[in-house]
């Protein structure tokens, strides 16, 4: 018990008044209510708890079905974003839908003390309530901790409290809860496209993870921000979507092409772009631009359009060099895996050549950074 006190040396607070609770509801709804991004939203409702009933901590934990987890990627004091659904308070009251209010967790068998553990925390005094959506399905649940009043337990009005504000924050949830899953699903439906465009000429996902993880490191290399370069991580693996149209006998041919067979693989290119030149999604805008330029060269002797140098979309430059580099360290139908030091060795001739030389640069940079994704993500 002295060790909490010690560690995070809890100031004691008073309850609040009803008007003053009116107006920590009024504060937050108005920002709860315009909130669309999951995160700030988590963030809001936690520290909307934590106010209204004087916790040291709340948290917001959604429920993931598919994958049976507690997760939030927000929490008082808590870094950590994942637990097994089973675990814990917040578990049971997620599976039960047993709200809960407990004096001491350290009583409780439910409670899992790992996180405590981990962190130093003494967690004491719990309430946990179920989230529900309109359908009335649990999506998640309340978890305050500890209660900062010289009382130090929570109450059955607290209990009460803290419903009324998941009811306040309940749609906005909702909502922000579906664009966040749409968000997910669109990204995997395009990482999806890019492993099928992949899968028929047998190579693994793992090829397009590489080349998403190679081209974000190199776009990041560049110097862009954050933004652009999950932009170009989430766009790149699609570079090849085309080869969707290309026949197996081409595709999947063991030996070296015949040059009429290359000039039909060539038309990968072109066909990628114009299956994705027109969306309005900015994602696959920018894997349009890619499919389209990812085979031309700096000295403009590439396809499908002969461009060169900076005529060449600075995304288009980029997968370049990450499809490239993860074609000539695998295995393919057609040829074996090439040993580092001759990869190494065609990037320096290919400087200024197939490659914009300052993409090279940085290239030579990040080998580190690179080979550690080369090996994280190995071909089985
Ligand atoms: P890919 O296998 O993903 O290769 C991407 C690019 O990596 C190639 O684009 C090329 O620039 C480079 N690359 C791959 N292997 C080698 C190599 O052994 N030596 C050199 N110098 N560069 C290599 P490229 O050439 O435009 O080829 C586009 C796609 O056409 C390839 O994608 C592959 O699917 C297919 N392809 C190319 N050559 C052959 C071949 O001889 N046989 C078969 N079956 N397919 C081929
Ligand atoms: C936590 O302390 O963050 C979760 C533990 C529990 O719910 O039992
Ligand atoms: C190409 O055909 O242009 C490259 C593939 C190879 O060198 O085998
Ligand atoms: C671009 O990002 O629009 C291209 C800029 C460049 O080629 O440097
Ligand atoms: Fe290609
Ligand atoms: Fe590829």
């Amino acid at each position: 018990m002295h060790e909490m006190m010690s560690i995070s040396e809890p100031k004691l607070r008073k309850e609040l008044a009803p008007d003053e609770m009116l107006q920590v509801i009024f504060k937050y709804a108005a920002k709860i209510s315009g909130e669309k991004d999951l995160d700030k939203l988590l963030m809001l409702m936690a520290d909307m708890g934590r106010e209204l009933i004087v916790s040291d901590r709340c948290t917001v934990w959604l429920y993931d079905q598919e994958k049976d987890t507690l997760w939030t990627k927000v929490a008082h004091g808590v870094d950590r974003i994942e637990m097994p659904s089973t675990s814990g308070l917040a578990g049971h009251t997620v599976h039960t839908g047993e709200s809960i209010i407990i004096e001491d967790a350290y009583n409780d068998k439910r409670f899992n003390q790992n996180v405590d553990k981990q962190t130093g925390y003494r967690t004491k005094a719990m309430l946990v309530i179920p989230f529900r959506n309109h359908e009335e399905e649990i999506i998640g649940c309340y978890q305050a901790i500890n209660k900062m009043t010289s009382i130090g337990i929570f109450s059955e009005q607290d209990l009460k409290n803290l419903e009324m504000a998941a009811t306040y924050a309940g749609k906005s949830l909702e909502s922000a809860f579906l664009q966040y899953e749409i968000e997910e699903t669109q990204k995997e439906i395009i990482y999806t496209m890019g492993e099928i465009g992949e899968s028929r000429s047998k190579e693994t996902g793992n090829h397009v993870k590489r080349v998403a993880e190679y081209s974000r490191i190199l776009a990041d290399g560049l110097g862009m921000k954050r933004e652009e370069t999950e932009l170009i991580k989430m766009a790149s693996p699609m570079h090849d979507i085309g080869k969707v149209a290309i026949p197996d006998d081409i595709l999947k041919k063991p030996g070296k092409l015949t040059d009429e067979e290359f000039e039909i693989m060539k038309s990968h290119a072109s066909i990628g772009y114009n299956l994705l030149k027109n969306s309005k999604r900015h994602i696959l805008k920018a894997a349009s631009i890619i499919a389209n330029e990812h085979h031309e060269k700096w000295n403009g002797r590439g396809y499908p359009n002969g461009k060169k140098g900076e005529e060449i979309h600075i995304y288009g430059r980029i997968t370049a060099i990450a499809d490239v580099f993860d074609a000539l360290a695998s295995d393919r139908c057609y040829k074996k895996a090439w040993e580092l030091d001759r990869i190494l060795n065609l990037f320096k001739e290919e400087r200024n050549e197939h490659f914009d030389g300052k993409l090279v640069d940085v290239f030579f940079d990040k080998l580190d950074e690179l080979l550690k994704v080369r090996d994280t993500y190995k071909d089985v």
